[in-house]
């Protein structure tokens, strides 16, 4: 497991948060660590000017990164990542694909959050209400949430997590989409917070 740089000399883990939604998951992620002694939320990362998270950001004092799709592609914008010294990405609401330059410099450190359960339901144009009515129409008893490290292709990283829903039969894409909502907001930070854990213990064993 590669090391996160900032856990052995440096007090705080920065991390950024991609969100390009309502942002409901990074105002979880953001009141969850606000104040923890070792894990920072230090960047709002977003690719839309007038996305709801950003309101989030600016409320609770936290730099936003607003990023274009060439520059993501060319640089994974690793410079500026490095500027707000950032040692770990989790995706919230993330849409665009993660350009390999961004994941080579941020070997799994780089987690996300999807709405059904993977392997299933997932890859490219498999987000919100679309997942949702794509499980109601293939006529799933259950879904639920799949959080796992980001690699070069949509949705197929190694899972750390999953949590199941039920699928009622009158259910629609916005109940399941309330249900789901639930489950992130209950699971995403706590697991995050166990990650790093983990990481830092890893760390302290191979040193
Ligand atoms: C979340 O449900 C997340 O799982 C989904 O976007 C929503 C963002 O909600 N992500 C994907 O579909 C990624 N494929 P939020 O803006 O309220 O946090």
């Amino acid at each position: 497991m590669e090391n996160l740089k900032s856990l052995q000399g440096k007090r705080m883990i920065n991390v950024a948060v991609f969100a390009s939604g309502s942002g409901s998951n990074a105002q979880k992620i953001i009141s969850f660590f606000k104040n923890h002694s070792r894990i920072k939320v230090a960047l709002i990362v977003c690719n839309k000017l007038k996305a709801g998270v950003l309101n989030i950001a600016e409320k609770e004092s936290i730099p936003t990164l607003i990023i274009n799709r060439d520059n993501f592609e060319e640089t994974g914008y690793v410079p500026e990542l490095h500027h707000y010294d950032i040692d770990f990405i989790v995706l919230a609401g993330f849409l665009w694909k993660i350009p390999s330059v961004l994941i080579k410099n941020y070997p799994d450190n780089i987690i996300n959050i999807h709405p059904a359960l993977l392997p299933a339901y997932g890859g490219k144009g498999m987000y919100g209400q679309a997942v949702h009515k794509a499980v109601i129409d293939g006529k799933e008893s259950e879904s639920g949430i799949t959080i796992h490290y980001v690699n070069e292709i949509y949705d197929n990283g190694k899972i750390i997590f999953q949590a199941k829903c039920i699928v009622e039969e009158q259910e629609t894409p916005e109940s399941l989409a309330g249900k789901i909502h639930i489950l992130e907001h209950m699971h995403y930070s706590q697991e995050i917070g166990k990650i790093l854990e983990r990481k830092n213990i890893e760390d302290k064993m191979e040193n």
